[in-house]
C-alpha cells in the first residue's frame, strides 16, 4: 500500500439521517467524494446544510446511515489519531499550560517525555507560539488560543486535519493572519485539510478545491478546483492574490452557484 492509499478519503454513497422526536431529518444526501492526500478542501454552504455532519462522518464521531466512509481503504469506525479535529471554539484545558495542552495527546498515548517535549516545541514554533508555552490558555488572545488548538491537533501528527469553521469567531485581521499561517503549516507539514467555512472568499483563498453544498438536505452541488496566479508546488498563496481578476472571478462563480442553489 502506498502512502497515498493510506490517506485517501473516500465517501461512497454516504448519507446521514438523524432520528428526532418529530421524525427523521435528512442532513446529508447520499454523497460520493474522493479526497486525495495533500489536498486542501474547503466546504461552503448555508447554515444547517450538513457541513458539520459531513465532517463528523469523516472524523468518525458519527456513522453514516447508508453508504461507507473510508480512509486508506478501510471503513471509518470511530475517531483515530490519523484524523485530527479542530473545532470552531478553541478546546484547551484551562488548568494546563499551552505546552501542557499540546503535549497532552502524545502523553496519553504514552509518547516518552523527551520526545513529546521536542514535538510540542516544534508545533508551538510552527504556529508562532514558541514564547507562549508556559502561559495558561486564558492568558492568550482568541487567535492565539486558536493557534494553540491547531498546535495541539498537529502534535498528534494526523495525516488529515478536519476543521469546522475554525476562524468563524475571529476578527477580520486575526483571521487573515491565521489563514496565511494555516497555508504555511499545510505546506510545511504536508497534511490533507478539510476546512468548513461560511465565507466564499476564505474558501477560494485557502483551498486547492472548493465544494459547495446545497441547502438541507445537503449534497455537494459544485466541486471546483482552485488555481490562482502565483500558485506553485511549494508556494504559499499571498494575500495579494485577493486583488487578481482570477480570484474575483472564481469568487463570483461560486457565490453565484450558492445563490442559485438557495435562491
Ligand atoms: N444531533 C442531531 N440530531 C438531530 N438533528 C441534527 C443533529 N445535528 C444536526 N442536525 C440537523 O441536521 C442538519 C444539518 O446540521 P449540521 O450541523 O450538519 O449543519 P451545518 O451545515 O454544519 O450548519 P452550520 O453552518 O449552522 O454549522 C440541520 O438541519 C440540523 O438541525
Ligand atoms: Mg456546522
Amino acid at each position: 500500500m502506498t502512502t497515498a492509499d493510506t490517506e485517501r478519503v473516500v465517501l461512497n454513497g454516504a448519507s446521514k439521517t438523524y432520528e428526532t422526536a418529530s421524525g427523521p431529518t435528512i442532513a446529508l444526501q447520499a454523497t460520493d467524494l474522493v479526497i486525495e492526500p495533500g489536498e486542501f478542501v474547503c466546504i461552503v454552504g448555508p447554515s444547517g446544510c450538513g457541513k458539520t455532519t459531513l465532517l463528523q462522518l469523516l472524523a468518525g464521531f458519527l456513522a453514516p446511515t447508508d453508504g461507507v466512509v473510508e480512509v486508506g481503504g478501510k471503513p471509518v469506525k470511530g475517531p483515530a489519531a490519523e484524523r485530527g479535529v479542530v473545532f470552531q471554539a478553541p478546546t484547551l484545558y484551562p488548568w494546563l499550560t499551552v505546552r501542557g495542552n499540546v503535549e497532552f495527546g502524545p502523553k496519553v498515548r504514552g509518547v516518552a517525555k523527551a520526545k513529546r517535549r521536542e514535538r510540542a516545541t516544534e508545533m508551538l514554533d510552527l504556529v508562532g507560539l514558541a514564547d507562549f508555552g508556559d502561559k495558561r490558555p486564558y492568558e492568550l488572545s482568541g487567535g492565539m488560543q486558536q493557534r494553540a488548538q491547531i498546535a495541539r491537533v498537529l502534535a498528534g501528527d494526523p495525516a488529515i486535519v478536519l476543521m469546522d469553521e475554525p476562524y468563524g469567531a475571529l476578527d477580520a485581521l486575526t483571521r487573515e493572519r491565521l489563514q496565511v499561517d494555516l497555508l504555511k503549516i499545510w505546506r510545511r507539514a504536508g497534511k490533507t485539510i478539510v476546512f468548513i467555512t461560511h465565507s466564499v472568499e476564505e474558501a477560494v483563498f485557502l483551498g486547492t478545491r472548493v465544494l459547495v453544498m446545497s441547502a438541507r438536505p445537503g449534497r455537494v452541488i459544485v466541486d471546483r478546483r482552485i488555481d490562482l496566479p502565483g500558485d506553485t508546488e511549494d508556494g504559499v498563496r499571498d494575500p495579494s492574490v485577493l486583488a487578481t481578476t482570477e480570484f474575483t472571478e472564481l469568487k463570483a462563480e461560486l457565490a453565484q452557484a450558492i445563490y442559485e442553489a438557495h435562491g
